[in-house]
C-alpha cells in the first residue's frame, strides 16, 4: 500500500513537472516565425561510443581554450588553465606530452579572491594568448588570478625561457572577456576591454609606439566583445601601393538610429592600417585608420536578425581580394537557442569602408548618416602611393581637418551583407560556438568548403556549403558531458580536427567515409571527402583510381543505380494474435521509412488498420492471417528508395513453432513480452525497487485506475492548452506590437519529448501535421533542459511506435489516442543468470510459453550478437525497450538510448 501510494506520488510529481514544463515551453515559445526549410538537419548522429579514429589528451588540468598549431614541428600546443602543453599533433594522446606548469601562487590567489573574484574561476591562471614570437620562441599571456603576465616560450626545449613580464595591457583580466590578439612580425595587436571597469580598446602594444582607439569625444567602441581578428597582407600585389590591414570582428552595443532595428547589440567588422603611426597633434598615439561597419545576418524575409557574432573564420582566397570570412551568428534573446552562419567576402566589406560615414551631433542623439563635404584625403584610408606623391608617406603627415573628422567618424553607414544576402544556415535548438572551415577539392574539380562547427554542448556539426546553403554532414557527440567547445583547428597535413574544450582535447579525423556501408549511404552523405569506389566508400585522397569512383555533393542522388540490393531478407512464422514488430531502424535522419506488403505500399497506418509505424519499425497488432506476405522496409532519402530489410511472415492459427535448439543459430529472431514478473503472486523474489521512479507500473494500479488516471491527465492537458494558448496569442499579440516581425502560435505538444531522433523524424515525416510544437526552444530553460537535454529536439508529434502497454501518449492538440491496453498478467519464472539490472528478470522458455495475444514478437534483425546467449540478447534487448520506456516519462538524456 504504501509503495502504492509512493508510485501515485511519483506520478503526480511528474504530472506537476510535466504541467510546469509545459507553461514555461509555452511561454518561453519562439518570438518569430521559424522558416522550416532554412533549418537544417544533420543527416548522421553519431554519439560518443560510435566515434572512430577519435584521439583524446586529458590532464588534472581543465579549461583547453587556446590552441596554436605548427604544421613545421608538428606540434599542437594547447594552453588550460594553469598550464601549457606541447602535443605530437599527429596523435595528441600519446605519451610524449611536454608540459609547462604556470599556476598562480597561493599568495597572488588570496589577493585575488581579497578583491572579491570569483574562487571558483578567475583566481586562475587562464592561457589566454599563445602565439608563434620569432623563430625559436613562443609568446603566452595568462590572467594569472587577475593580474595579467606575459612570458616567451623556448620552443625547443619548451620552457619559460625568461621571468614573466607585466601583461596589463595585452591581455584580459578574466577567462572570458572577449579577446583577440594577432603577433605580427613581432608587433603585438590586441583587442579586449581588458579590466572591468575601462573601455574596450584596440591596441598595438610593442614595440611603440603604442596606438589605442579613441574614447572622447567619440567613443569609438562601445561594450565590445571581440570574437577575432586577421591579417590581410592587401598590399600583396596592390596597383595603389596599398598597405596592410588587421581586421577586428566584434559585437558592441549599438549607437545607429535605424528604422527598422530596436536591438541594443550588432555585429562589427573593424579595421586598422599595419603602417598607422597615429596623427602628429590630433590622434596623437591614437589610430589614424580605425572604421567600423556593421556585419549583417538575417532573414531578412522574417525581419529576424542574427546579431550576436560569436565566431569567425578567415578562409585565404588566392588573392587577398579573394578572402572570406566565415561568421556564428547567435540571437541577443539569451533564453532562445538559434544560430545562423553567414560568409562575407572581404569586398564586401571593403565596399562599405569606401561607402559614406555615420555622425551624431551631439552625444545624446542616435547616429545618422553623414551627407556633408568629406574632407581630402578620405579619411581613414592607409598611405598609397597617390598620398605618397603628395608628401605625406606617414600617418603624422595627414592635414589636421582629415584627422580630426576620423576622430568623430568611425562608423560606416553602408552594412557589410553576406553573400547570397541570407545565411547558408540557420539552426533552432543549437547554439554554436566556434567554426573552422577546410577547403576540398571533389572529383568534379570543384572546390567545396567544408565547415567544423562547435555547439555549447560538446557536438561537433560537420557541413558541406552547396549553392548558398549547407547540407550538415553528420553530428558527433564529442564529450559525453555536455561542455561548450572553446576552440577549433583544423590541419590538413594531420588530415585532423582539433577540439578544445573545458575537458580536455580531441583529434578527429576529418572523415570518416568507412562509417557510409553502401553506394547511397556514401552519395546521400555529400562529404566531399569521400566516393563509392565500387566495394566500398573510401576517403577520395587515398584512392588511386580516381577515375572509377562515385561522387555526387551537388545533389547528393546519381550514380548509384546500377548497384546490387543488398537489403537483408528474413523469414518468420508467428501466432494469430500476436503484436509483431518487424524493425527497420534507417541509420539516416534525413530518410523517411516506407513499408510494402507483397510489393504494394500501405494506404494508412492508423489504428484500425492493424498497422503502426514508428521510428524503427512496423508493429503488426493482433496479427490476422491475412496480414502474413512480404513486409518490405525502403528508406526514402532523395526521392530514391533503397530497400533496407524484407521480413516474409507468415501468420498461423496453430502453436508458435518450436524454439529453436541452439539458440545461436537463430540469432536475428527474438521472441519477448513485455510484461514484468513482479506481478506474479508465486513470484518468490522480494519485490525490487521500481526502474525508475517515473515509470507507471501497471501491475499496481488496476487497469480501471489507470484508464482514470490517463483520462484525467489527458483532461488537465487539454484544459491546460486552451489556457496555454490563450496565454500564447496574448504573447505573441505583445512581441507583435514589440518587434514588427510575424509570429506563429506554436502548440505545446512538448509534454512528452522522447528521443532526439525519433522526434526529429517525425517532424520531417510528417506533412499532414498542422501543428508544430514548441519543446525544441525549450532547451534554453532550466526545466525542459531535463526533459531534453541535448541540443536537438525538434518538432515531434508524438506519433511513436507505441510499443509498450499502459504508457500515456497525449497530444494535446490533436485528439488523445485511445489509452493503450493495460498489460494482463503474465506469470513468469524467474531464473538466476537472468536477472536484469532494472530489477526485471525471465528466462526464455518461459516468456515463450506464456505467450498469448497481448505480448509482442520482436523480430530482430541486427547481427551484432549472434554469438550471445539467446537469454543475453533478450535481457539486452528488454533493457533497451524499458530504457526507452523510461526516456519517453521525462528522464532527461533521452538520446542514448534510441539514437
Ligand atoms: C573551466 O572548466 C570548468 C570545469 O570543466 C568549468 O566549470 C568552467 O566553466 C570552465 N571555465 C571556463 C572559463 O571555461
Ligand atoms: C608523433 O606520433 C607519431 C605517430 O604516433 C609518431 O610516428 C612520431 O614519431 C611522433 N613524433 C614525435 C616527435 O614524438
Ligand atoms: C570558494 O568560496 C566559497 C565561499 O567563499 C567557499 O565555500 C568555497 O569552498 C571556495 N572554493 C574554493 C575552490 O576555494
Ligand atoms: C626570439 O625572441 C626571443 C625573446 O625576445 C629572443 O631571446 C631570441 O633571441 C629571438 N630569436 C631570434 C632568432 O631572433
Ligand atoms: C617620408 O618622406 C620624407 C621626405 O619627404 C622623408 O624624409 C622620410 O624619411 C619619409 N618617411 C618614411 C617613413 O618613409
Ligand atoms: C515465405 O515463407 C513461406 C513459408 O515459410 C514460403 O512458403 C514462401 O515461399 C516464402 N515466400 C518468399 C517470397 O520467400
Amino acid at each position: 500500500m504504501r509503495l502504492l501510494a509512493e508510485m501515485q506520488g511519483a506520478r503526480s510529481s511528474a504530472l506537476q513537472l510535466l504541467l510546469l514544463g509545459c507553461c514555461v515551453c509555452a511561454v518561453a515559445g519562439y518570438p518569430f516565425k521559424v522558416p522550416l526549410d532554412l533549418d537544417v538537419t544533420p543527416r548522421i548522429t553519431v554519439l560518443s561510443s560510435g566515434l572512430q579514429g577519435c584521439r583524446r589528451f586529458q590532464s588534472s588540468a581543465v579549461n583547453y581554450s587556446t590552441m596554436l598549431l605548427e604544421t613545421d614541428s608538428e606540434r599542437l600546443y594547447v594552453g588550460a588553465r594553469g598550464a601549457v602543453f606541447s602535443l605530437n599533433a599527429s596523435d595528441i594522446s600519446a605519451s610524449s606530452a611536454l608540459i609547462i606548469e604556470w599556476e598562480v601562487s597561493p599568495e597572488q590567489k588570496r589577493q585575488c579572491l581579497l578583491k572579491g573574484k570569483d574562487n571558483k574561476t578567475e583566481c586562475f591562471n587562464h592561457i589566454r594568448l599563445l602565439q608563434r614570437f620569432n623563430s625559436t620562441h613562443l609568446y603566452m599571456c595568462g590572467t594569472h588570478a587577475f593580474n595579467p603576465l606575459c612570458a616567451y616560450v623556448e620552443e625547443e626545449r619548451f620552457v619559460m625561457s625568461s621571468q614573466p613580464e607585466e601583461g596589463r595591457d595585452k591581455c584580459p583580466y578574466g577567462p572570458t572577456t572577449g579577446y583577440t590578439a594577432l603577433i605580427i612580425d613581432q608587433q603585438m595587436y590586441t583587442a579586449s576591454q581588458y579590466e572591468f571597469r575601462s573601455f574596450p580598446d584596440i591596441r598595438r602594444n610593442s614595440p611603440s609606439p603604442t596606438l589605442k582607439t579613441e574614447d572622447a569625444p567619440t567613443r569609438w567602441l562601445n561594450e565590445a566583445d571581440f570574437v577575432g581578428s586577421t591579417l590581410v597582407r592587401e598590399s600583396l600585389g596592390s596597383s595603389t601601393g596599398d598597405d596592410d590591414k588587421i581586421y577586428f570582428f566584434f559585437t558592441e552595443r549599438s549607437e545607429e538610429q535605424t528604422t527598422t532595428y530596436s536591438h541594443s547589440r550588432m555585429a562589427r567588422v573593424a579595421r586598422v592600417c599595419k603602417g598607422d603611426r597615429g596623427g602628429r597633434l590630433t590622434l596623437q598615439k591614437r589610430w589614424t585608420s580605425f572604421l567600423k561597419a556593421r556585419l549583417m545576418c538575417s532573414l531578412a524575409d522574417y525581419n529576424f536578425h542574427f546579431n550576436m557574432l560569436r565566431s569567425i573564420f578567415v578562409v585565404p582566397g588566392h588573392t587577398s581580394q579573394d578572402t572570406l570570412f566565415y561568421g556564428i551568428f547567435g540571437l541577443e534573446w539569451k533564453n532562445v537557442k538559434a544560430s545562423a552562419v553567414c560568409r562575407f567576402s572581404l569586398s564586401e566589406v571593403q565596399e562599405a569602408f569606401q561607402g559614406p560615414y555615420m555622425e551624431n551631433q551631439d552625444s545624446d542623439s542616435k547616429w545618422k548618416e553623414y551627407t556633408g563635404k568629406i574632407p581630402d584625403p578620405r579619411p581613414g584610408t592607409c598611405i598609397t602611393d597617390a598620398l605618397r606623391a603628395r608628401g605625406i608617406n606617414v600617418s603624422t603627415s595627414l592635414p589636421d581637418d582629415v584627422l580630426n573628422f576620423v576622430r568623430r567618424h568611425p562608423l560606416m553607414s553602408q552594412q557589410v551583407q553576406p553573400s547570397d544576402r541570407h545565411p547558408l544556415l540557420f539552426r533552432r535548438t543549437t547554439d554554436y560556438t566556434r567554426v573552422a572551415v577546410h577547403v576540398v577539392q571533389g572529383l568534379d574539380g570543384q572546390k567545396y568548403h567544408v565547415l567544423y562547427m562547435g555547439t555549447n554542448e560538446g557536438w561537433l556539426h560537420k557541413a558541406v556549403e552547396v549553392e548558398g546553403r549547407l547540407h550538415i554532414i553528420e553530428e558527433m557527440q564529442l564529450f559525453e558531458e555536455p561542455q561548450p567547445i572553446n576552440n577549433l583547428l583544423i590541419s590538413e597535413k594531420q588530415m585532423s580536427v582539433y577540439v578544445g574544450s573545458p575537458s580536455g582535447v580531441v583529434q578527429l579525423p576529418l572523415s570518416n567515409c568507412h562509417r557510409y556501408t553502401s553506394c547511397y549511404d556514401c552519395i546521400f552523405a555529400r562529404d566531399p571527402h569521400c566516393a563509392w569506389d565500387g566495394v566500398q566508400c573510401v576517403n577520395i585522397i587515398s584512392s588511386e583510381a580516381r577515375s572509377t569512383l562515385i561522387q555526387d555533393i551537388k545533389r547528393g542522388s546519381n550514380g548509384c543505380e546500377n548497384t546490387q540490393d543488398e537489403s537483408v531478407q528474413r523469414s518468420r512464422s508467428v501466432r494469430v494474435g500476436d503484436d509483431v514488430l518487424l524493425q527497420c531502424e534507417l541509420s539516416s535522419n534525413l530518410a523517411t521509412p516506407l513499408w510494402t506488403l507483397d510489393g504494394s505500399e500501405f494506404q494508412g497506418y492508423g489504428l484500425n488498420s492493424g498497422f503502426r509505424t514508428g521510428t524503427d519499425g512496423l508493429l503488426i497488432i493482433e496479427a490476422r492471417q491475412d496480414q502474413s506476405g512480404l513486409y518490405t522496409c525502403y528508406a526514402v532519402e532523395n526521392s530514391i528508395k533503397v530497400a533496407v530489410v524484407t521480413y516474409n511472415i507468415t501468420i498461423r492459427l496453430d502453436r508458435p513453432p518450436p524454439l529453436p535448439v541452439n539458440p545461436t543459430e537463430d540469432p536475428y529472431s527474438l521472441f519477448a513480452t513485455l510484461s514484468t514478473p513482479t506481478e506474479h503472486p508465486s513470484s518468490e523474489k522480494p519485490l525490487p525497487p521500481p526502474p525508475a521512479p517515473l515509470l507507471p507500473h501497471s501491475e499496481l494500479l488496476s487497469p480501471r485506475n489507470m484508464e482514470a488516471m490517463y483520462l484525467s491527465l489527458i483532461t488537465i492537458l487539454g484544459g491546460l492548452c486552451v489556457v496555454l494558448t490563450v496565454v500564447l496569442v496574448y504573447v505573441g499579440f505583445c512581441l507583435r506590437v514589440g518587434h514588427r516581425g510575424k509570429y506563429s502560435l506554436r502548440a505545446a505538444a512538448a509534454a512528452y519529448p522522447n528521443s532526439k531522433k525519433q522526434s526529429r523524424k517525425q517532424h520531417r515525416n510528417s506533412s499532414h501535421m498542422e501543428l508544430k510544437t514548441i519543446s525544441n526552444h525549450c532547451n534554453g530553460n532550466g526545466i525542459c533542459n531535463g526533459v531534453s537535454k541535448h541540443h536537438n529536439g525538434d518538432v515531434e508529434d508524438g506519433g511513436f511506435l507505441q510499443i509498450v502497454p499502459g504508457e500515456a501518449h497525449p497530444s494535446p492538440n490533436k485528439e488523445p489516442p485511445p489509452p493503450a491496453p493495460p498489460l494482463p498478467p503474465t506469470p513468469q519464472m524467474c531464473s538466476p543468470e537472468c536477472d536484469f539490472r532494472n530489477g526485471l528478470s525471465a528466462t526464455l522458455p518461459s516468456v515463450l510459453r506464456r505467450m498469448n495475444g497481448n505480448s509482442y514478437i520482436l523480430l530482430r534483425q541486427s547481427e551484432s550478437e549472434s554469438t550471445s546467449p539467446l537469454c543475453y540478447s533478450f535481457a539486452e534487448e528488454l533493457n533497451r525497450i524499458l530504457e526507452k520506456r523510461k526516456h519517453t516519462q521525462l528522464l532527461p538524456r533521452p538520446d542514448e538510448s534510441s539514437v
